[in-house]
């Protein structure tokens, strides 16, 4: 019974062969190209009136990702329409079986079916055990077989390797082992995909920094399928706790004209350098240019500058002006040559704007999403969480609680910078006011001087912060706040912002940015303006600091540092 629920129930969905399959370059050019039809790409593709033509002009240069179609002929398309879509298939996972209460004791006698990859092979005189871990949970289900067993030729002729894909049909029975309480005794053993044993992640310990170059397999290790789940849980408690909240969530553009944070370090989004393989054999000098030989941005695609979004704050004011509470969540990106263990050139960024709200609010704001977050993967991922504690760093669980549990240290820049001056510690980069706080100043706050408790500092010197922030009574510090956790250092960077027109107008001005290309911004100023404050939060960053790993590149599945954009 159990084998018959788990089998796919995908079989209508697999057509027969076709009779040839299409890559679609371009699905911009396609329906540029065929302007007097309503026909969707998909209509078109597969229509019988339409044999397929590509239109001549498909050339290289496209703007939009693969699409690939499949053409059929009239007699698969006629079985399409008669053939319902199955039930969508009920996986069942090793983290089900194993992950309840009784430990899969519930489960004793079952007959069950596992897929997933071989993790290790132990061959014995009399039994062979087969680990099969499928990224559902920590733990393998551990499979005996005996030579009897269906399928154990493949043992004998060495295909149940590191690395193997493999479907398991056996029996639950109870693990002799002290290191499980179930195991899996083998009726049916299939080999799925064989592993060349150049596989490189073998069973003795490898280091996290050989396991970045090879990015794409180091989701198969303990330690990145955890990172992979509780990322995923925090996402999932993200949306959770702002949508439990009234927030919207808002998209906010990846491509932008405008510099949120004034730094200047922002990727340039150009077609003026040819794209794709192009690139690599183009001429330095094809850039178009003006007659004073500058850069012609108006024959570029957007005509003017573009660039990779740094922060969605400047488009989440705009909608939290309109709906009043707003979180954007989405990549962001800066092009700040740091090699450090807390910069990435692509991270995501989660960032929430309340209207009718000042930093009180923003800090109360910040101080219960991180609460919840927090709570969230100690309650539901605690198979990961133990190994963190184990094998990452000891004692993350008591951490995190008590941050759940205890109030955030809050004080000034100002006594903050006091607090530095009279720590006996040596700094790499002294302090006095007005410098902008480094990483290590930060950490001995939170770390040191607070014992682990996350810390909020307010009020900063308006010199150090973005334009955007609303000047304080005193001229000098604007209403900013930055949340420093222990190990990370900054996590959050927020503000209420500057809601006055002739304030922000006035900081413009005095930051020499170019008020015009603000009008849209400074119109939310004229149009029934608000007070209103919200900050980011580097996703990466609450990464590292949920699981204890301490480079921000084993926090996301591809990273993008200086001189890394492989895979
Ligand atoms: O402090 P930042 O620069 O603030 C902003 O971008 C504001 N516009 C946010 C807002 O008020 N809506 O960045 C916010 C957070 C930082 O506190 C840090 O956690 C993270 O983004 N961050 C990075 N994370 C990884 N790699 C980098 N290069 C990062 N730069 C900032
Ligand atoms: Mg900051």
């Amino acid at each position: 019974m159990a084998t018959a629920a788990l089998s796919p129930a995908t079989a209508s969905l697999r057509l027969k062969p076709f009779s040839s399959t299409v890559r679609f370059l371009s699905l911009y050019n396609l329906h540029h190209h065929q302007p007097k039809t309503n026909k969707s790409i998909f209509q078109f593709i597969t229509t019988p009136h339409h044999p397929l033509k590509l239109p001549n002009h498909f050339n290289r240069r496209c703007f939009s990702s693969v699409v690939t179609a499949s053409v059929t002929s009239g007699e698969v398309v006629e079985k399409l329409k008669t053939e319902s879509v199955g039930e969508f298939r009920k996986r069942l996972r090793i983290g089900d079986i194993k992950g309840g209460e009784s430990e899969g004791l519930d489960k004793l006698g079952q007959t069950l079916t596992v897929r997933g990859w071989v993790r290790t092979l132990r061959v014995q005189s009399s039994v062979t055990f087969i680990e099969v871990n499928d990224g559902s949970c920590v733990s393998n289900m551990q499979c005996v077989i005996d030579s009897d067993a269906e399928g154990y030729d493949q043992v004998d002729n060495g295909l149940i390797t590191t690395g193997a894909s493999v479907c398991v049909e056996g029996v639950v029975v109870p693990s002799q082992g002290k290191k499980q309480k179930i195991e899996l005794k083998i009726s049916k053993l299939v080999t799925v995909g064989k592993s060349d044993p150049s596989f490189p992640i073998q069973k003795k310990k490898v280091t996290r920094e050989f396991l970045r170059s090879k990015a794409h397999l180091r989701p198969r290790t303990n330690t990145f399928s955890a990172v992979a789940r509780v990322r995923n849980a925090l996402a999932y408690a993200t949306h959770k706790f702002f949508q439990e909240n009234g927030f919207v969530w808002v998209a906010s553009p990846i491509i932008t004209a405008s510099d949120c944070e004034g730094a200047g370090e922002q990727f340039c989004v150009t077609t003026l350098i040819p794209t794709s393989k192009e690139v690599i054999d183009s001429q330095a000098d094809a850039i178009p240019r003006t007659e004073n030989g500058l850069i012609d941005w108006s024959q570029d695609f957007f005509e003017k500058p573009a660039f990779l979004t740094v922060s969605g704050q400047l488009n989440g004011e705009t909608y939290a002006t309109a709906l009043t509470d707003v979180y954007t969540f989405g990549p962001t990106f800066r092009a700040e040559n740091s090699n450090t263990s807390r910069h990435l050139a692509e991270f995501w960024m989660i960032e929430p704007e309340l209207a009718f709200a000042d930093l009180n609010d923003d800090m109360a704001c910040a101080t219960a999403y991180l609460q919840y977050v927090v709570k969230h993967v100690l309650e539901n991922c605690k198979e990961d969480m133990d190994f963190f504690n184990n094998w990452i760093e000891k004692g993350i669980i008591d951490r995190l609680s008590d941050v759940v549990e205890k109030s955030f240290v809050r004080m000034t820049y100002t006594d903050a910078v006091e607090l530095l001056l009279k720590s006996k510690k040596k700094f790499e980069f002294p302090v006095k006011w007005g410098c902008d706080l480094q990483s290590e100043h930060e950490r001995y706050i939170t770390e040191e001087a607070f014992n682990g408790c996350p810390v909020i500092i307010t009020d900063y010197p308006k010199d150090i912060k973005a334009f955007y922030m609303r000047l304080n009574d005193d001229g000098k510090t604007v209403a900013a706040m930055d949340m420093l956790v222990p190990r990370v250092g900054e996590l959050i960077g927020g503000s209420q912002r500057e809601e006055r027109l002739d304030y922000l107008e006035a900081r413009l001005d005095e930051l020499n940015l170019n008020k015009e290309s603000f009008w849209w911004y400074l119109d939310l100023r004229r149009y029934g303006t608000v007070p209103h404050a919200g900050f980011g939060l580097g996703f990466e960053r609450l990464v590292q600091f949920t699981t204890g790993i301490d480079n921000i590149r084993d926090t996301i599945p591809f990273p993008r540092a200086p001189g890394s954009a492989e895979f």
